[in-house]
């Protein structure tokens, strides 16, 4: 067989190794972080101001509180909830390891919920039939960018009396049915990670449009202060505060925020990008033994933050980790998103969760890959890894 894969002895597609996930960071970005470090403005300050308030127009909402991460904006969330011991979260098995930790955190059993094999998000049949009377929020998570079937997840909450925490890690730009993903729940969280769509290289943000919520949730997420620090130094005089609970360190820095303001303003561009890298992935691998992400309705707005086909086991002669392998043999990174919750031992061991208990999560779990998708790959580092799975499953096709 001419053109082996480096994994067998060929030459790989490239010589320089594609970082998986890498960000999109200009000039624009480095100038602002250096003039807020020039200033001597470096920690909460007027630039998290601006981009809640930059955040807070985007997604049409009352509030945007910025946060040192989405971990601690889930968090918070929970806690302001008064979900506590004894209570029960229903969630996804298929998400990061965040979302249910973030409900043990708070002292919460999470109760995993199948998942849709068409969208890979939670299914709100399965979420129905594990409402009791202890359950008292629902954590759906917009996977990859994808939209949750909200009308559903809503009418259900509403019927059981549940609160609902949106985890929008990945879906900044996301809209359902023209309403701005992160707004349909009574919280939603977004993450501002190295490879999230929108970076400050670590942080969080925590929209809602009620002010009770908004208020508890900025008090606990610097100490359990009444006033903002920011507020405590600045040049409008001596303020004083009072704690009020016992909070968190979760506040977002001048310096991730002076990133996140111009990423913000570059996000269509960027999700423009994204979308014409999905749309090659999509024509290049039609006849391969992968199943591709199926389309986004009409009527919702993907982010398309991760692009994650599956490997048709059935019709190859290697395991996922295997061709995970042969594409870092290829010198392209790539990510997994996710191996299931409930088969980590963490999640065994703590609640009894087990092997077969959700099979459409577990059939995605053991095929999922997710490929360099980043707006900054150029059009030869995308044509790279076209060239590395067409290469790679052309070896291992049975
Ligand atoms: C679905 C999901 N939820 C939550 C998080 C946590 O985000 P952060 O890293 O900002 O805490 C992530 C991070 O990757 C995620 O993918």
């Amino acid at each position: 067989m001419k053109n082996l894969p480096a994994v067998a002895g060929g030459s790989p597609v490239r010589a320089q190794y594609l970082v998986f996930g890498s960000p999109s960071i200009g000039e624009e970005e480095i100038s602002e972080v250096s003039q807020s470090m020039r200033s001597g403005w470096v920690g909460t300050g007027p630039k998290v101001k601006t981009f809640e308030e930059m955040f807070r127009k985007f997604k049409n909402c009352r509030h945007a509180i910025a946060v040192s991460s989405c971990t601690a904006a889930l968090h918070l969330s929970l806690l302001i909830l008064k979900i506590k011991s004894g209570h029960e979260v229903i969630t996804t098995p298929l998400t990061f390891a965040a979302t249910a930790n973030c409900i043990v955190h708070a002292g919460a059993k999470p109760v995993f919920a199948d998942v849709e094999l068409k969208t890979m998000n939670i299914d709100p049949v399965e979420v129905e039939k594990k409402i009791t009377k202890n359950t008292k929020a629902i954590i759906p998570v917009h996977l990859a960018g994808r939209p949750c079937e909200m009308d559903a997840l809503m009418g259900l909450a509403r019927s059981s009396r549940l609160r609902v925490i949106e985890d929008a890690a990945h879906a900044i730009e996301s809209l359902y049915k023209g309403k701005p993903i992160g707004t349909l729940g009574d919280l939603g969280c977004f993450s501002f990670y190295v490879t999230k769509n929108v970076t400050t290289v670590e942080g969080g943000m925590v929209v809602t449009d009620q002010d009770d919520l908004a208020s508890q949730i900025k008090s606990l997420a610097l100490h359990g202060l009444t006033q903002d620090a920011w507020q405590r130094f600045s040049d409008e005089g001596f303020k004083h505060y009072q704690v009020v609970s016992a909070g968190f360190k979760y506040n977002m820095t001048d310096i991730h925020a002076s990133i996140g303001i111009h990423q913000l303003k570059k996000m269509e561009v960027h999700a423009q990008r994204r979308e014409e890298i999905w749309e090659i992935y999509n024509q290049s691998f039609k006849e391969l033994p992968l199943i591709l992400p199926s389309p986004t309705p009409p009527d919702q707005r993907h982010a398309y933050h991760l692009y994650t086909p599956l490997l048709e086991l059935e019709r190859v002669r290697c395991t996922r980790d295997e061709f995970l392998q042969a594409l870092h043999q290829e010198n392209i990174g790539a990510g997994i998103h996710y191996v299931a919750l409930h088969l980590h031992p963490f999640y065994q061991k703590t609640f009894g969760y087990r092997a077969g208990q959700f099979p459409r999560a577990e059939f995605i779990s053991h095929r999922t890959f997710s490929l360099p998708f980043s707006a900054k790959l150029t059009h030869q580092d995308v044509e790279d890894v076209v060239q590395a799975v067409k290469k790679i499953l052309a070896y291992y096709r049975k």
